[in-house]
């Protein structure tokens, strides 16, 4: 009979947990290995006492329950009566993983049981994620009620970090520390910390002040400076923090290549001997750490060897990734190192060099890792490998019987534009590539999100990681098998409740909308449609210039402009703004759908539609990829414009774009002249580029050569492009591109 009774409440449960509706439940996310939803809600309120005989993680629990509800729960022993929050390590967990729990949430509490604390760690984000996103939002002492349910959980890997890049944008220690507990909350374990590239040097190193002086700033375009820096004691404070929350810190120092920002300070480690400055343009540089001086060496070990006393964990990631070789070619003391060391080439000397630091963090007990580069002239003895180029350096690693982080860009690096790695693709990375067998599969510790942050300062992080960050948090912790990208889509929509509430400024998930704009000829008008991708969302726009907000007109259908106007579109999400706006300018002006000959010829991948696209009333925006802009590739602009008569003219003006990473660059200077025959150009203005072509800044600009109401019917634009990338530039000597897009003619 008792039997009896307990198998049709088990068939209750099971019943009632298929016919819940889905939405109601809170959206776990990794989702659990196993969760058993039950009728009936524990009522969680100031009066539940937290009995927790680990004095630091009690503690913890219950302040970061009252950061995240308001409550103030009551810290209790096994005799206190009354409702409570029990944690219990169990013996019996003995061989089960450090992070697995349970958690049952049932009338007379909730029980959690873990091997040890980090499994009890873990089990309180589940329970934080229990509760409902009103009581986190109003962070008022009130009451939430959570759901019956029975879950056991453990992680699908071991390694499961994000790195953050404080190189190219500083992020403040408060910041570091706020991700910890994002980390935390979403069951990552390691937070990769990059701390040193060539466009600033973070930590602070006492042997060394000119790293910190020197190499934590850099001097922009427009004069300001830029920069930031770790003090140990900031160092060792994150450091706790990060250890109370089980998240590991790995810091990245970046070595041989991505090194400027230290050779700037001490250009003695280099082959040329410098001078250098703080890198303020992206890309791969030439300049960096010479191997062929022992003294590069001693000075980088001193450096480690502060940073092996700032972090006392395991790993210490040394880069190794994006580092040319063409100095080490010229300088005759790597020369001399690859002959007495009978080294093949200078990859084998990049593999000396790696292996030459590892061998010293070995030597304290360290293990090292490094970018898949490090496969190159072959691996140091026990390095893991960091695979981001594709998955071939994890197979290759793997193979060779070392471990590794998967982590290729095209799944992980969040910092990659959400219309190509959008939330579905996220959670469709497997770090485990089918080409590894058997053991061989053991090596794949886990996976990273990566955010690298060229274009990512601290306030636009959160947008550029989130929501994406949470498929990468599944897919590291939950079973592959029970992978259902449905399922977390619609725990993620309601996830978004709980973004808000933790005071995260989500981003895309996808590409949002895309516009097609076109010419109604009859009534002469631009006729501009916008499609939606992502669900669940309101597009706004304005047609003054202003930036869309929550109170502007709603895109509903089609949208008609007939006169000069600039539409900025923008997309939002619960009042929540998903991306800066999209800017679509529109100039009626006196050459539009005027013929144009060019004298050289645009580049086929950049044609933006061909022979019309300089004079069809449409402006190229930020992205020279936006299908307005022709691209010319290491030559000058020619091109004539026939009005078919003669007009008054009183202004023309091409516009160009500048994305110096992308090797396009402002011409130098553009010249316009006027002509009634296309024979005799008179009236030549010149206007010379003051913009510095020196800045990684993305822009656009107007060379406008005013008239005075001349009249003529043909009008030439030459713009001289500076042909070749300049010598500070990486892509020093190959061709540059010069961009054009409409010129206005009024
Ligand atoms: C890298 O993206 N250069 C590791
Ligand atoms: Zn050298």
């Amino acid at each position: 009979m008792k039997l009896l009774i307990s198998f049709m409440l088990f068939l209750c449960a099971v019943v009632y947990s298929r016919s819940q509706a889905e939405e109601n439940r809170p959206p776990l996310i990794p989702n659990p290995q196993k969760v058993e939803w039950l009728e009936g809600n524990f009522i969680l309120s100031n009066n539940i006492f937290v009995d927790c005989p680990y004095s630091k993680l009690r503690t913890y629990f219950l302040s970061r329950m009252k950061t995240l509800t308001g409550l103030n729960l009551k810290p209790g022993s096994q005799r206190a009566s009354g409702k409570k929050i029990t944690f219990r390590t169990e013996p019996a967990a003995e061989n089960q993983n450090k992070e697995a729990y349970s958690l049952n949430v049932a009338e007379d509490g909730i029980k959690i049981t873990a091997k040890g604390e980090e499994g009890l760690f873990r089990a309180m984000q589940t329970l934080f994620q229990l509760i409902s996103p009103e009581l986190k939002a109003k962070k008022a002492s009130a009451s939430s009620a959570i759901p019956f349910c029975r879950i056991s959980d453990s992680p699908a890997f071991s390694w499961r970090g994000l790195q953050l890049d404080c190189s190219r944008h500083f992020m403040t220690k408060d910041f570091i520390k706020r991700y910890i507990d994002i980390l935390a909350y979403y069951k990552y374990n390691t937070l990769h910390w990059h701390l040193t590239d060539d466009q600033g040097w973070r930590i602070e190193i006492k042997r060394y002040p000119g790293l910190t002086k020197k190499g934590a700033w850099r001097k922009e375009a427009d004069g300001s400076v830029y920069g930031g820096y770790y003090t140990q004691k900031d160092i060792r404070e994150i450091v706790a923090y990060a250890k109370e929350r089980f998240i590991n810190i790995v810091p990245e120092l970046d070595m041989p290549g991505h090194s400027m920002a230290s050779l700037a300070a001490y250009p003695e480690n280099s082959c040329t001997g410098g001078p250098f400055d703080v890198s303020i343009i992206w890309g791969v540089m030439k300049d960096i750490y010479c191997p062929g001086r022992d003294s590069t060496f001693y000075f980088i070990q001193n450096v480690l060897s502060e940073v092996i006393k700032l972090f006392p964990g395991q790993y210490i990631h040394i880069g190794g990734d994006e580092a040319p070789k063409d100095r080490w070619k010229q300088c005759p003391k790597c020369q001399a190192r690859i002959k007495a060391e009978g080294l093949k080439d200078e990859n084998e000397l990049q593999s000396y060099f790696i292996k030459r630091i590892a061998s010293y963090l070995s030597s304290k007990g360290k293990t090292v890792i490094g970018w898949d580069e490090v496969l190159q002239g072959g691996l140091a003895p026990g390095i893991i490998v960091q695979s981001w180029q594709s998955f071939q350096g994890a197979i290759d690693a793997a193979k060779q019987g070392h471990y590794v982080i998967c982590s290729p860009a095209s799944h992980t690096y969040l910092n990659g534009d959400p219309e190509n790695l959008d939330l579905r693709i996220a959670y469709s990375f497997q770090p485990v590539p089918k080409e590894l067998q058997g053991h061989e599969r053991d090596f794949i510790l886990g996976g990273e999100a990566n955010l690298w942050t060229e274009q990512a300062p601290q306030q636009t992080v959160d947008g550029k990681l989130f929501p994406r960050l949470l498929s990468l948090s599944e897919v590291f912790w939950s079973n592959p098998e029970n992978s259902d990208y449905d399922g977390f889509y619609r725990r993620v929509q309601n996830a978004y409740a709980d973004l808000s509430a933790l005071g995260i400024e989500y981003g895309r998930e996808s590409k949002i909308f895309s516009t097609k704009t076109s010419f109604d000829g009859s009534r002469k008008e631009f006729v501009v449609e916008v499609s939606q991708r992502q669900k669940d969302i309101d597009i706004r726009y304005t047609l003054d210039g202003a930036e869309p907000g929550t109170g502007s007109p709603l895109y509903t259908s089609s949208i008609r402009i007939d006169k000069t106007a600039t539409l900025k579109i923008a997309a939002f999400k619960n009042e929540h703004s998903l991306s800066r706006a999209n800017t679509l300018s529109f100039s009626f002006h006196k050459a539009v759908g005027s013929p144009v000959t060019y004298k050289s010829r645009y580049d086929e991948r950049y044609r933006a539609g061909g022979g019309n696209a300089l004079l069809d009333g449409v402006r190229g925006s930020l992205d020279f990829r936006d299908g307005n802009w022709q691209g010319f590739e290491g030559t000058d602009f020619e091109a004539v414009i026939d009005l078919g008569s003669s007009k008054e003219i009183s202004k023309v003006a091409p516009r160009f774009n500048q994305n110096v990473n992308s090797w396009i660059f402002l011409p130098l200077s553009v010249e316009v002249s006027l002509s009634d025959d296309n024979i005799n150009f008179t009236q030549a203005k010149t206007i010379t580029n003051d913009t510095p072509l020196k800045n990684s800044e993305i822009l656009t600009k107007d060379f406008e050569a005013d008239f005075n109401n001349i009249k003529a019917r043909y009008i030439k634009v030459k713009a001289s492009s500076i042909k070749k990338c300049p010598q500070w530039h990486p892509g020093a000597g190959s061709d540059a591109w010069l961009f054009i897009d409409e010129i206005v003619v009024e």
